[in-house]
């Protein structure tokens, strides 16, 4: 049977570090779409002190996305809707979990809308497992030796206690 997903999206993030929350949008969005590129952001105005290089951060990602064939892994340091029509994407999907998210990614839409309107925006629903998961969180978590489990793989626990541990 001829395979039901088309097209390429791109799923953006800084994965500094990558979570289980994160996998579960990117693995969703590979169901639907037939390629995915996660796009990781190597220089962000907003955020610039990032625990892992943009290196380490594509390979903790490519390393749980292997399996699934049909997603890539790209570093990108320009605007992410100019890397969106770069790579030929018809959409840049991203997860949703609070109302919290809603407000900056409602204002992210409009910006990106206004200068590409031929790139769409999707957003998926977290799942309640992940709804409370952010980066930041995990971080907080491993700055105070707090159990990482279920929130981040495991290779990537280790690495961020290591780094991290007080
Ligand atoms: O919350 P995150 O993971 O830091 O989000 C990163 C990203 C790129 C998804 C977010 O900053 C965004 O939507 N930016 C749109 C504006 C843009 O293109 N910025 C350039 C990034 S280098």
């Amino acid at each position: 049977m001829a395979s039901e997903r088309d097209g390429t999206a791109i799923v953006p993030g800084s994965y500094d570090p990558v979570t289980l929350g994160h996998l579960d949008i990117i693995s969703r969005t590979a169901e639907v779409f037939e390629h995915v590129i996660v796009g990781v952001v190597n220089a962000s105005v907003r955020k610039s002190n990032y625990v892992f290089s943009v290196e380490e951060r594509v390979e903790f990602i490519e390393s749980e996305v292997a399996a699934l064939g049909n997603v890539e892994v790209k570093p990108f340091s320009m605007l992410l809707v100019h890397f969106a029509r770069e790579n030929g994407a018809k959409a840049v999907v991203k997860g949703l979990r609070a109302i919290s998210d809603f407000e900056y990614e409602f204002e992210m839409n409009q910006l990106n809308r206004k200068m590409a309107p031929d790139v769409e925006s999707m957003y998926l629903m977290a799942a309640p497992e992940y709804s409370f998961l952010s980066s930041s969180g995990v971080k907080e978590i491993a700055t105070f030796g707090g159990d990482l489990t279920g929130l981040v793989p495991a290779p990537v626990a280790s690495r961020l206690q290591e780094a991290l541990k007080r």
